[in-house]
């Protein structure tokens, strides 16, 4: 297949050894962007995408906007670099603060790092050093879901439920055990928003509880919106009684917010969304609009005490961090975004999107292999039958479709993911819709 861009030589891709990418395939007929400015990006020879993904479910106000480049070249300028390691710079507070200001009441302890999966692998730590400062340090056992994501850190690996993702790297960490996913096709099929059937699935975890025992089991840890397994929606009650499971046991609930942060449903968190306050949180993304890499988790401010609180005085507390936990880069993009949130009201906007969203996605109903769709805020997933004995293949193919048509989707297996940024306009709406329509149509 010819190289889209002429000046990109086959001999210049062959050294990045590239993530979650077919290398060969894709070297082979590269896909590049260049340039992006709010809803689009452009290729190398000025081919204009539209953004249906938020780069990977992350730009939610929108790509290079001003503020938020502005804010990093005049911190770049400033003061490129500063040590946390009992050391600080006021931006790290600030953005703290920032943070702290749209999280649930009660969380608001933010300690930073450069991305979801670090975030997940910092949640579980704390966890465990949360159950040890209260003097259980039996509570060590993490429970995660089947078809989970938590990043690909040894933790998150693990902890995680996408089978391929593990399948080489078999127990790294002692101590994990899954409840089942809530994916229900059977029953659940073209719902709009939250389906119907599945709070059930929870009461699964009163069984892992009994099994290792409470005293044994130090937290829970689940996307409240599955996203990178394909769009699972929890069903109505399922959360409830999750959180409920861990209330009763002293188990902590780690919520991974990791593509539900900051607006994509419409609130700050999914936490708001479903009104269930974990006792940790993780973040990344949205968090600074992904302009440099950044992440997070927010505690409850009770574990935050617990842990300091048992610590001697004059020692550390918690040793865990990294060299660019609270980058100055990353902390100026994070206030400009936060603002820009505020400023353009990009949440509320998001929400009062939803209906038009959600009646453009289910319009596909019908269209050529689609055996479902689900939405909740502005997250959609659209599910094709597999190909036989070519699982994932149609997905992919689709992907590439859209993206020749000038769009760009997300395919994980034979799911396409839609997750706009929070800017989009309805005529943004259709044109993904509608280029996804035609790719299907011509898709064997
Ligand atoms: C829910 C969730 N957790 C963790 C991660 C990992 O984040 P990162 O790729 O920034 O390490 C992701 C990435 O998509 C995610 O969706």
């Amino acid at each position: 297949m010819k190289l889209e861009n002429p000046s990109v030589h086959a001999a210049t891709l062959e050294h990045f050894w590239m993530p979650f990418t077919a290398n060969r395939q894709f070297k082979a007929a590269p896909r590049l962007l260049v340039r992006a400015e709010g809803m689009f990006y452009w290729t190398p020879e000025g081919r204009e995408v539209l953004d249906g993904t938020a780069g990977l479910w992350c730009v939610n106000a929108g790509h290079s906007r001003k503020p938020i480049v502005e804010a990093v070249q005049r911190q770049a300028a400033t003061m490129d670099y500063a040590p946390l390691f009992n050391m600080g710079h006021p931006l790290a507070f600030e953005a703290a603060t920032a943070v702290a200001r749209v999280a649930p009441a009660g969380m608001e302890r933010v300690f930073f790092t450069n991305s979801g999966s670090e975030s997940a692998d910092t949640a579980i730590k704390m966890a465990m050093a949360y159950h040890r400062a209260r003097g259980e340090p039996s509570r060590r056992i993490i429970i995660g879901r089947e078809r989970g994501y938590h990043g690909v850190n040894i933790g998150g690996t693990t902890v995680g439920g996408i089978p391929g993702n593990r399948k080489a790297f078999p127990a790294m960490m002692t101590g994990v055990d899954h409840i089942r996913s809530t994916h229900d096709l059977a029953r659940n099929a073209f719902s709009k928003g939250q389906p119907e059937h599945g709070a059930e699935f929870a009461d699964e975890l009163e069984r892992l509880v009994a099994f290792h025992d409470p005293s044994n089991i130090a937290a829970v840890i689940v996307e409240p919106m599955a996203g990178s397994a394909g769009v699972l929606i929890p069903p109505k009650g399922y959360l409830d009684r999750i959180a409920a499971t861990c209330r009763k046991h002293g188990i902590l609930l780690i919520f991974d917010e990791v593509i539900t942060g900051f607006g994509r449903l419409g609130t700050p968190f999914a936490a708001h969304y479903f009104n269930i306050t974990p006792d940790l949180l993780t973040c990344a993304k949205a968090i600074n609009n992904a302009a440099v890499p950044m992440g997070a988790v927010i505690a409850k401010n009770e574990v935050y005490d617990t842990i300091t609180n048992a610590a001697p005085e004059g020692a550390i507390e918690f040793l865990h961090g990294y060299t660019y936990s609270a980058h100055p880069l990353a902390c100026a993009a994070l206030l400009a975004t936060q603002q820009l949130y505020v400023d353009e009201q990009l949440f509320n906007r998001a929400q009062a999107m939803v209906p038009k969203f959600e009646a453009a996605l289910h319009s596909l109903k019908g269209a050529r292999h689609v055996i479902d769709i689900r939405n909740l805020g502005i997250v959609g997933g659209i599910e094709l039958e597999p190909r036989a004995g070519a699982v994932g293949r149609r997905g992919l193919e689709a992907h590439i479709r859209c993206f020749e048509a000038g769009v760009l989707v997300r395919s994980t297996g034979d799911i396409l993911a839609l997750s706009p940024p929070l800017i989009i306009e309805e005529a943004h709406i259709e044109r993904i819709v509608e280029t996804i329509r035609t790719a299907l149509a011509g898709l064997e």
